[in-house]
């Protein structure tokens, strides 16, 4: 049926004002965080009414565009700005596999962020205040309180048969069809990618990295005693195809580890038929592939990204995760699809670390099976999506001219690319001493290269007194001469 002409003239009138908003932020006249003109303001220039200013900045919101604050008004939402430069790839010259070697700082990072009176820039580490504390606190006692003798007694590998069962469910919308048996349950993912590096390399073995990469993964490789090869990589689009069939062609790589989905540090996220083509390429050579999806769920768009097991055409995928970043870090919820390595994989667990909790499992089971995680993870994923693009706005802002910033589409972290003569580790060093903490890009590679990165944590919402440590921490970087 056709509007009425009354209809018509109103969504013309509507499309004025969006047109007008989106030109103005296109324009760069508003950018990110600025108030948009007032309803009154606006209903004035455009010569329409103030109530189809206001419908026409409701529906900008909805779509992404505006945001309303109580009281205030609206404003151009931070991940709406164009203007913010992302961090440039850096093509390394000689890639050659290394032994890694870190020194304190790697406990150091961790130790700083144990301490509350630190503002939480440096771990990656989703706020409690986002966690479903409540409910999870009503499901383990409902467990305790049901289930006594189970919830303290050993569970040992590969888990608890409820909470594999629940994993292998949620596969299912990833047009993967598992069973619990499919599923091992793990410390953290911590654990499991350890297992993965325990069950297929050993000691002198070449892991193939993006990089930069999760530097506990750099740290596993040095303990274990195996070599690091860094492969260049995209900070939006991850690793780099040619540069690793380059590698693979000339040296012996025995395995390879990546984040396909929101790399840590940088957020990349592997186009899917990079991901398809990659699993091509590594099968041709039977190179198994130690796949960490701990940010998978944390997309900010409409679906999420699929995972290297859906291109696993030869089983040759130990795919990793966890509940840490979603629901409890505490909990130590891991697990990972071993594929055609479960059985040697079982044994280093049962070997290495046995039992896992049982309290949690269950707990962790229950809430999955309410229906509670999914609807949890809706508001999470909004809530970062908020909170990363204001640090992207706020640091854009702050930091010195010439800074470059990550625009990941998923999970909490940015990266930060700073004007060449700043050292980070001086950065960490004085924003330490003002109880800032960081993570500093050197940690991101076994060869120290991104010596002018940061990484800043985005998983606490925004608050007045993280305003200020941001502040404080422009003005420490600011300060640092070359
Ligand atoms: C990419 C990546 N993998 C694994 C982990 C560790 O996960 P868990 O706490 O479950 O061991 C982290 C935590 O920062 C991470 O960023």
């Amino acid at each position: 049926m056709d509007a009425s002409p009354r209809q018509q003239q109103d969504n013309f009138k509507y499309d004025q004002v969006s047109s007008y908003v989106m030109t103005l932020i296109d324009k760069g006249t508003l950018k990110a965080g600025d108030r948009a003109p007032s309803l009154r303001k606006l209903s004035n220039t455009l010569k329409v009414s103030i109530s189809t200013i206001s419908q026409a900045y409701l529906s900008l919101e909805d779509k992404g565009v505006l945001k309303a604050r109580p009281q205030s008004g609206f404003y151009v939402s931070a991940h709406h700005d164009q203007s913010i430069k992302t961090p440039k790839p850096i093509i390394s010259a000689n890639c050659q596999p290394r032994k890694v070697r870190f020194g304190q700082l790697f406990e150091e990072v961790f130790a700083i962020s144990n301490n509350p009176r630190i503002a939480p820039f440096a771990a990656a580490r989703p706020s409690m205040e986002l966690m479903p504390e409540k409910a999870l606190i009503r499901e383990t006692r409902s467990v305790l309180s049901r289930f006594p003798a189970t919830s303290l007694d050993y569970c040992f590998p590969p888990g608890h048969d409820r909470l594999r069962s629940q994993i292998a469910l949620r596969y299912a919308d990833q047009g993967l069809s598992l069973s619990a048996d499919d599923v091992i349950i793990t410390s953290g993912a911590t654990e499991a990618l350890s297992l993965a590096l325990h069950t297929v390399a050993r000691r002198g073995d070449i892991i193939a990295v993006e990089s930069p990469t999760y530097f506990s993964v750099l740290r596993l490789i040095e303990k274990l005693g195996m070599l690091a090869l860094e492969i260049d990589s995209d900070p939006e689009t991850g690793i780099n195809l040619e540069s690793l069939e380059y590698a693979l062609d000339t040296m012996d790589i025995t395995a390879m580890l990546l984040v396909p989905n929101f790399n840590n540090p940088t957020g990349s996220l592997m186009p899917e038929a990079n991901k398809k083509r990659l699993m091509e390429i590594l099968n041709t050579q039977q190179i198994p592939l130690i796949e960490d999806d701990v940010y998978g769920d944390l997309y900010f768009g409409d679906t999420r990204p699929g995972i290297m097991k859906n291109y696993d055409s030869e089983n040759r995928v130990l795919s990793c995760s966890s509940f840490s970043k979603t629901l409890a870090p505490g909990f130590r919820m891991g697990w990972i699809l071993a594929g055609r390595y479960h059985e040697k994989l079982l044994e280093w667990k049962q070997a290495t670390s046995s039992a896992s909790p049982s309290l949690q499992q269950l707990a962790t089971a229950e809430f999955l099976q309410s229906g509670q995680y999914e609807r949890h993870l809706v508001r999470l994923r909004k809530a970062f999506r908020e909170q990363v693009a204001k640090a992207r706005f706020m640091i854009a802002r702050l930091f010195p001219e010439g800074t470059r910033i990550s625009a990941p589409q998923g999970g909490f972290v940015l990266w930060v690319e700073l004007p060449r003569h700043i050292d980070c580790f001086e950065v960490y060093t004085q924003a330490l001493e003002k109880n800032i903490g960081i993570t500093p890009g050197m940690l991101f590679s076994a060869t120290r290269k991104f010596k002018n990165y940061i990484r800043i944590n985005c998983g606490n919402p925004w608050n007045q007194e993280l305003e200020l440590a941001l502040e404080e921490l422009a003005s420490v970087i600011k300060n640092i001469k070359s």
